[in-house]
């Protein structure tokens, strides 16, 4: 085979994402075209995401059908991402149609791992390790956005919640020195990017072996410290997820008091209200310490939103249990949350446990919470009319053309009517209108 066109499906978090940007800047680099679409590729590649069952079922399936439409003619199907780490050479077995099994950790890999296939190899896998700091480099064009830009400081995870597959598919946490950060950003900043998400599994356990590119910042957090050098690059908006509860030091609220750019959003996931389930999750913190990191981000001198994941139906998960995460959902009035049944994953802890909780009552509670938040959060959208958001202008509306959309600095998403010149600015949107997920408003500036 001699044409090298690759076509590339990424599912799961962002980091997904980013890598997916990484692998592409590699093939491009490497003489592959990059097609938006699987027809005529010859090399099929699937980036994929295991941290849930159905996620995982999904690539299956998806690997079936694309291949079904290719009907006879010959592709090389690679699969990466999370489920190559897991399963590894198993993949061939499962898949007798895929080709390459490309580990989280080889991404940079990528066409040296193709070029053996392409040379005759009918199976090749990688599933080492990175080498440090290897690559990282993102081309522009290969970004998802023009105007908002990923960037992973920390990988891994360390945290070992027994219900949780990352730290086997993701491994360990390693944090990228900051002076590799801070030339990123600086870099996109020149290139006219707007926003970056520093993003890792435990953003605030970031602890790079050194502290160059830190020395001239204060915090009582290596984590704190990346966040002012990161303003202090005067790129305009700065997000940041996920943070771990047990690591959220308070001064991650005093830098962002401090830094206009550092954005009013923290996602810190809760997973449930229940301390009896939190202590089998291995979470590390009761619902009364959890309560406390809310009291410190409502009381922040500029309000904050503040968003959270939870789990329903964890392995002897009661009735009690699940009303004591309703509780803490009405209490902490969350902006937005991420609803998840309980999905035994394979190698953890939590499988060795019975999941007992039957498919209709996880399917009730996740209603439940979900009627709950709706209720919540349609206040707080109420709230906002009448007031004024800064708003990056990401785009054009998935509803009609003839509205932008984009997000706030909190994280909300925000339609209003304007121009495409507008796309990539920073504009003021007076709210107008509120739904459950997004807000309507009318341009100012
Ligand atoms: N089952 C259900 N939800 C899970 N999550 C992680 N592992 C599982 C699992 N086995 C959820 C957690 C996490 C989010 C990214 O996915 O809520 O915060
Ligand atoms: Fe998974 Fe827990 Fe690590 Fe989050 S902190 S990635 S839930 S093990």
């Amino acid at each position: 085979m001699s044409s090298k066109r690759v076509y590339i499906e990424t599912f799961g978090c962002q980091m997904n994402v980013a890598d997916t940007e990484r692998a592409v800047t590699r093939l491009r680099a490497s003489g592959y075209d990059i097609l938006d679409s699987p027809e005529s590729a010859d090399i099929l590649l699937f980036n994929t995401c295991s941290v849930r069952a159905r996620a995982e079922q999904k690539v299956y399936n998806r690997i079936g059908e694309t291949l079904k439409k290719a009907g006879k003619v010959e592709k090389i199907i690679g699969v990466m991402g999370c489920v190559a780490q897991l399963e590894g050479d198993s993949i061939f077995e499962r898949a007798p149609k895929v080709n390459l099994v490309v580990g989280t950790r080889a991404v940079d890999r990528l066409p040296e791992i193709i070029g053996r296939v392409l040379d005759g190899e009918k199976r090749a896998s990688d599933l080492g390790e990175r080498r440090l700091d290897e690559g990282l480099d993102i081309s522009p064009a290969e970004r998802h956005s023009p105007y908002v830009a990923f960037v992973p400081i920390i990988e891994g995870c360390n945290k070992f919640c027994t219900y949780c597959i990352v730290p086997y598919s993701r491994g360990r946490e390693r944090s990228r020195s900051a002076t590799a950060i801070l030339s990123e950003v600086n870099r996109l900043h020149a290139d006219g990017y707007r926003e970056v998400h520093l993003i890792g599994q435990n953003v605030n356990s970031y602890r790079p072996s050194n502290d160059v590119g830190l020395e001239n910042f204060t915090g009582a957090t290596p984590f704190s410290r990346l966040l002012r050098a990161v303003a202090g690059t005067g790129i305009a908006r700065i997000k940041f997820t996920t943070s771990f509860p047990r690591d959220f030091h308070p001064d991650i609220m005093t830098a962002i008091e401090e830094q206009q750019n550092l954005c009013d959003w923290i996602h810190l996931p809760v997973q449930s209200g229940s301390d009896h389930i939190l202590r089998r999750m291995r979470r590390g913190y009761n619902a009364d310490y959890y309560k406390r990191l809310v009291d410190v981000i409502k009381q922040a001198k500029r309000p904050v939103a503040f968003t959270s994941d939870i789990i329903v139906g964890f392995p002897g998960e009661t009735d009690e249990e699940f009303e004591q995460t309703l509780k803490l959902i009405e209490h902490c009035r969350y902006d937005a949350i991420y609803i998840f049944k309980y999905s035994e994953r394979r190698g953890t802890p939590a499988a060795k446990l019975t999941d007992d909780v039957p498919s209709d009552v996880k399917a009730a509670r996740f209603q439940a919470l979900s009627s709950m938040q709706k209720t919540i959060q349609g206040r707080i959208h109420k709230s906002l009319i009448g007031k004024t958001l800064d708003v990056l202008v990401e785009g054009e509306s998935a509803k009609s053309a003839l509205d932008m959309t984009g997000h706030s600095t909190c994280h909300r998403v925000v339609n209003f009517s304007g121009g495409h010149s507008l796309a990539g600015r920073v504009v003021q949107v007076r709210v107008t209108d509120a739904k459950v997920n997004s807000l309507y408003g009318e341009l100012m500036n």
